[in-house]
């Protein structure tokens, strides 16, 4: 049988995915109440990071723990796989020993070449293309402030990047209205946007994209793998940093969200996001309660 893999928000249904943010939103409360759930005793989890990461290796690895499971992470370079080993064979080897596989890669065909090849579900932990772990958490995090999702107004300021792509993506599938905000130059991908309009419209104006918006999202301008391209960016995005004036655009009740890690005085202002339409804590707690539930559906398909 061909596993279930979650590379992109696309590889699940709009019902599944909704069920899933509400057992998110389950599982946190059980955890709060301290109750013991460990569906996954004797199930094992392998990652494998080529790039840095605080919250995804430590939500993933906490999470499985608190499911009864085990972790290990393999960083690529310990594995024969920086020496040459194919992805494919890598891929075929892990696959008959561990239960579920969570990958952060440099491109995102890898992890596509990787699941191709693999007997049990892969998880994308970020590529540069799509983050679709961290917008579980971020419609969770809406949906816990405010009531629900759909019918919402979010507003992306920033850099069109895999973050974008998959605010984009969650927001065909949850059915709310993203305005995307980027600097000529930094927009998302086109065929992502034009699979994802109308739900998502590409804006140049931050000013129109977070009148009376609901939420105000942004990431860094430059991503892992751009390090070099910071100044020009710098210079490119000044216009589009989220501070008091641009949020005071948006609803009172507004929310400001970021994926985090955030660049205080660079995409963001200091007084934004730790300020009291910050929820950036929560939707980065947000990360464990909802990659338990995703792994919950991968692991017991019966869910
Ligand atoms: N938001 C996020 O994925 O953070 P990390 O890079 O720390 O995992
Ligand atoms: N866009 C950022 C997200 C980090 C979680 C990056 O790719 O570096």
């Amino acid at each position: 049988m061909t596993p279930r893999h979650f590379l992109t928000l696309a590889d699940l249904s709009p019902a599944v995915l909704g069920k899933l943010i509400q057992r998110a939103i389950e599982l946190k409360a059980g955890h709060q109440r301290g109750e013991r759930h460990v569906p996954l005793v004797g199930r094992t989890m392998a990652m494998m990071f080529e790039k840095s990461s605080t919250r995804t290796r430590v939500s993933f690895e906490a999470g499985m723990a608190q499911l009864g499971g085990s972790s290990m992470f393999l960083p690529p370079r310990d594995l024969q796989l920086g020496r040459g080993e194919p992805i494919e064979d890598t891929a075929r080897v892990i696959s008959r020993m561990v239960d579920v596989i969570v990958i952060r890669a440099n491109e995102h065909a890898m992890v596509e070449r990787f699941a191709g090849h693999s007997q049990v579900p892969v998880i994308n932990a970020l590529t540069e293309l799509h983050h679709p772990c961290q917008l579980l958490a971020d419609v969770q995090t809406v949906v816990e402030r405010r009531g629900e999702v759909r019918g919402r107004t979010v507003a992306w300021v920033g850099d069109g990047n895999n973050v974008c792509h998959s605010w984009m993506q969650a927001a065909k599938v949850f059915d709310f209205e993203l305005r995307v905000a980027t600097p000529p130059g930094y927009a998302p991908r086109p065929d992502i946007a034009a699979a994802c309009a109308p739900n998502a419209r590409l804006l140049a104006d931050p000013s129109a994209a977070v009148a009376r918006a609901d939420v105000v999202v942004t990431d860094t301008w430059a991503s892992m793998g751009q390090e070099h391209e910071k100044a020009e960016r710098a210079k490119a995005f000044a216009p589009y940093r989220v501070d008091r004036e641009l949020m005071r655009k948006a609803k009172p009740d507004a929310i400001f969200m970021h994926c985090l890690p955030a660049y205080r005085g660079h995409e963001v202002t200091a007084e934004v996001i730790d300020g009291p339409q910050s929820v950036v804590w929560d939707e980065a707690e947000n990360r464990l309660h909802s990659q338990k539930a995703l792994l919950e559906l991968l692991l017991q398909p019966s869910r």
